[in-house]
């Protein structure tokens, strides 16, 4: 096992979160409605007990207190994101209230110590670019490129870390083969269109970033799940490697080695699903990330079909997943807890992806109905989430000493916060916040527990 509890000098210690999920404030101060806006309005009953984004932790007003709390924590880095349709209400004008707002929330986290890890996209499609078409319109790219520039020009001399995407793979799935994102098609071959889009509308905004002549670092933030096969059988073997294709090789290999898969390429070319190409793709694809973020949460587990699929209607036409049931979230069901597909991911960066430096941009146990956990004193006894993250620490801590270039930790989330369809059905957060109570926070045992981590930047065990 491994030898050392210590953290490399510099870790980020830190938490994750997103605009959408976190500001509330969804009218206010010039800001147009994304899908989300639009959806909760024409369907309520979609979200869990119709708790829409209009009513999240309202950072928007509460800033200046959170980053405290953050502080208070020990945090030394801290990821969020720009609202494009609040920064840029109708894809041209840019909303001077959105500008000051984002600069003081940066800079109060620049003042006390706290990198801001600033990401542009995080599902929150602006309502005007969806009735443009959203990602299937190649237009998307251009204007996704201009937000870009607009946030670089106004943010970047307070930001120096940048992702340009969080999770590119939900927004394809969960819009264009599912119905958990808007606009809930079901279509492979439209979502390889979109995923395609978005792709080069991440490429075009790293080159934007290269363009204005920033002084800090850009990349994107991707979840990746290692695929674990059943067995070594071959048909096994090769579901395995179908699914890793889609679902980790389709966008990690021209993200960071700008290279597509061949293999991929064949298979879409055999069933009709290339997408149509952009002028700029190839000087496009080109274009080089500084590092990378991951999102783990659980592994993907397959097996080989029953029968084969006579036509690939979606990724899962090539391979079937199964349930592991040995330990679970949410005490103790839903996601699986696999605390070593972490230390997976790393070696395979280190040894498949260059060793690019990267970081965990989110990891995290979500629970429902946490107020079983609160005690006398009023505080979450969430010590099955020190236990998360202490067992996915200790797996992160074995890769850096077998030469990982991993440089941060960042939970999945600082305040507990709202979830899309989910809205606050599970919570995840090192603080509680109270729905009831004028949204009050209250630290829960895993906040005391990392800041004294953090504190000695080694695991306490
Ligand atoms: C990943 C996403 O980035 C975030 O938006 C979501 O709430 C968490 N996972 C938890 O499911």
């Amino acid at each position: 096992m491994r030898v050392t509890n210590q953290f490399p000098e510099h870790f980020w210690w830190g938490a994750a979160a997103s605009a959408p999920q976190t500001e509330g404030a969804s009218d206010v101060d010039g800001k147009s409605p994304t899908t989300w806006d639009v959806w909760h309005e024409r369907e309520p009953e979609a979200f869990f007990n119709q708790v829409g984004p209009d009513q999240t932790s309202d950072v928007y007003h509460r800033y200046r207190e959170d980053v405290q709390l953050m502080k208070d924590m020990n945090l030394n880095s801290y990821r969020t994101s720009i609202a494009w349709a609040r920064l840029l209400p109708d894809g041209k004008t840019l909303n001077e209230k959105a500008v000051a707002y984002y600069r003081d929330y940066f800079q109060t986290m620049r003042d006390k110590g706290i990198e801001p890890v600033i990401n542009l996209f995080h599902f929150d499609m602006p309502w005007w670019m969806m009735e443009l078409g959203g990602w299937e319109n190649p237009a998307i790219v251009e204007h996704f490129a201009y937000y870009a520039k607009m946030a670089f020009e106004e943010f970047g001399d307070i930001v120096k870390y940048w992702a340009t995407f969080n999770e590119p793979m939900v927004h394809i799935e969960c819009g264009y083969l599912g119905d958990a994102h808007w606009p809930r098609v079901n279509d492979f071959k439209r979502a390889i269109q979109v995923g395609y889009h978005t792709l080069m509308a991440h490429f075009a905004a790293v080159r934007v970033y290269r363009q204005v002549g920033s002084d800090g670092k850009i990349g994107t933030i991707l979840n990746l799940s290692p695929v674990y096969a059943r067995s070594d059988a071959p048909e096994d073997q090769e579901a395995q490697r179908w699914a890793d294709l889609f679902h980790t090789r389709s966008l990690l290999d021209p993200i960071a080695l700008n290279t597509y898969p061949q293999e991929l390429v064949a298979i879409l070319k055999e069933h009709d699903l290339m997408p149509t190409l952009i002028d700029d793709h190839a000087s496009l694809t080109q274009e080089k990330i500084d590092f990378l973020g991951v999102n783990y949460y659980q592994p993907l587990r397959v097996k080989a079909r029953d029968e084969k699929a006579l036509t690939l209607e979606r990724p899962s036409s090539l391979y079937a997943s199964y349930d592991w049931p040995e330990k679970k979230m949410n005490p103790y069901r839903g996601w699986e807890i696999y605390e070593k597909g972490i230390y997976d991911i790393a070696m395979r960066i280190k040894n498949d992806y260059g060793n690019i430096p990267w970081f965990i941009s989110e990891n995290g146990m979500g629970v429902a109905e946490e107020e079983r956990f609160i005690d006398e004193s009023g505080i979450v006894q969430d010590t099955y989430r020190i236990e998360f993250i202490r067992d996915h620490l200790s797996w992160l801590l074995k890769s850096i000493e077998e030469g990982s270039n991993c440089f941060g930790y960042h939970l999945w989330t600082f305040i507990d916060c709202w979830s899309w369809l989910n809205a606050y059905k599970n919570r995840y957060g090192y603080y509680r916040v109270d729905l009831e109570n004028d949204l009050e926070r209250t630290p829960k045992l895993s906040s005391f527990w990392l800041r004294d981590i953090i504190e000695k930047n080694q695991l306490d065990i």
